[in-house]
């Protein structure tokens, strides 16, 4: 978190203007193929396409900005995901990115799907999701949404907390039905990126502390409810993880806690959880494994602990958000004002002001995420110049891509793509500034689909009740 800056991220690293990670490129034109999605490529002519439709053609169409999902490329993924893990259930994580057609693709793909509120379960049931194949999550559900879930007949409800253990027993009790559920457990794992820490020290609001004891009692209390099935534990340790040291201690301290649950009670559970979390490359310095070699690392982590324990093999699920919709989305924005300013020892940045911002993409200003751009509309031959690009609400951490080289010629009407946009930022969109949050489009074989359509002026005014004593255009 080495952005951070009370007064937004603008005045903090002024000394240095380029991180060390990012290098100059021979080609500010160049498309660097771990970082778009595949369907993505610079036509002869210089602009950029999706899917076959370029992107000239897509501002004309829907406008900027806009997030297009390469849709071929988002399936390929869920089924690479499900291939791989095989005999693992694979879980897409609806609150990465999620819409009715989505969970149609996910149906379709023989993917499980887990939500985390009443308001994605709700998407996910009239997407024509499988109720079996749903995974309820949430640290505080609501009666409103355990009821919801139950009438519905979701496959798992992963329990985090005692007062939920208590209000789904009389819930059950009052519906008549039991309930599968899985017990979130916190393993003391906090993970992200390449480093992570395994400690006593479980200072969160998720789930039950297996250090603390408490992950044991509400599981035997799960267990010894006539309403309850208990099905098994859930683990997340984490965002934007790498490798697989990390699951590695979670593995051995879920399924060491499965033991422990065998030894008191003779029954060993069938299910165990290990969550999301599996990271993807924001710009050319992120180097995720692949799937293959994840998937194979964490098989051999929990066939190891299983034997270690005297445990059989579980059924085990993750659930990966961003590593499906992540790289498959790319947001596109027009540029609107261009401004070098100096930033001190005779250095200067090129501030590229689009039509977008924080809004549509929060992550930068909140976690201080890093992204990648480039000029979507044409080639240029000019030099790279680093860049940051901005968005138009009224805030100094505005920033949509902190650091990256554009084209000297950038200018006011070029479009510029940000690629791997697809998780966590059409899914955390704001109205602020009363802005209108952009459509999501799918893009397959050289046609657009709208996912999520513009949201309007009126859309947001039906929401305020005050006289109108204005004459609106
Ligand atoms: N399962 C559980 C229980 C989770 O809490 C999460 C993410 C996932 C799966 C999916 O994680 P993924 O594979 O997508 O990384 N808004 C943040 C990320 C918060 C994630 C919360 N939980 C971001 O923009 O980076």
């Amino acid at each position: 978190m080495t952005h951070m800056h009370v007064a937004g991220a603008i005045h903090a690293d002024a000394v240095s203007p380029a991180p060390i990670w990012l290098t100059r490129p021979d080609d500010v034109n160049e498309l660097s193929p771990n970082l778009w999605s595949t369907g993505t490529r610079r036509e002869p002519d210089g602009m950029m396409s999706i899917a076959g439709i370029r992107l000239d053609d897509i501002a004309s169409q829907v406008g900027t900005p806009v997030y297009v999902i390469d849709k071929d490329d988002f399936v390929a993924r869920a089924r690479t995901w499900r291939d791989t893990f095989a005999p693992w259930e694979v879980y897409y994580a609806g609150k990465s990115f999620l819409t009715l057609e989505v969970v149609r693709w996910l149906e379709a793909e023989g993917l499980g799907l887990d939500v985390a509120s009443g308001g994605e379960l709700t998407v996910a049931l009239l997407g024509g999701m499988d109720p079996a194949r749903i995974g309820f999550h949430g640290n505080n559900k609501s009666t409103e949404e355990l009821r919801l879930g139950l009438q519905a007949g979701v496959g798992c409800i992963i329990i985090d907390s005692a007062d939920e253990i208590t209000r789904l027993e009389r819930l059950c009790r009052e519906l008549g039905t039991t309930a599968k559920v899985l017990i979130r457990v916190t393993t003391g794992v906090e993970a992200h990126t390449h480093e992570y820490i395994a400690t006593a020290h479980e200072d969160q609001k998720f789930g039950f502390s297996i250090l603390g004891g408490q992950a044991l009692v509400g599981m035997v209390r799960c267990f010894h409810s006539q309403h309850i099935e208990l099905r098994g534990i859930h683990s997340h340790i984490g965002s934007q993880i790498f490798d697989t040291s990390a699951f590695e201690v979670a593995a051995l301290r879920t399924l060491r806690l499965i033991a422990q649950f065998k030894e008191a009670t003779g029954v060993e559970l069938p299910h165990l959880g290990l969550g999301g979390g599996f990271g993807i490359a924001y710009t050319k310095a992120d180097d995720p494994a692949p799937v293959a070699a994840l998937a194979q690392g964490l098989k051999e982590i929990v066939a190891h602990e299983c034997r270690a324990f005297g445990l059989s093999m579980p059924e085990v699920s993750i659930e990966p958000g961003r590593a499906i919709c992540g790289p498959a989305g790319t947001a596109i924005y027009t540029v609107g004002t261009v401004k070098p300013v100096e930033i001190g020892g005779g250095q200067s940045r090129r501030y590229v002001a689009v039509d977008g911002g924080m809004s549509d993409n929060i992550r930068p200003a909140l976690y201080a995420a890093e992204y990648s751009a480039t000029l979507g509309n044409r080639r240029s031959a000019a030099d790279p110049v680093l860049s940051r690009v901005v968005g138009k609400h009224c805030e100094g951490g505005d920033i949509l891509v902190r650091d990256e080289f554009l084209p000297d010629d950038v200018q006011p009407g070029d479009l510029i793509a940000v690629p791997a946009a697809g998780a966590y930022s059409r899914a955390m969109a704001s109205n602020y500034n009363m802005v209108t949050r952009p459509p999501v489009v799918a893009a397959s074989h050289g046609r657009l689909q709208t996912l999520l359509r513009r949201e309007t002026m009126d859309d947001l005014l039906r929401l305020d009740l005050g006289e109108r004593e204005g004459i609106r255009e």
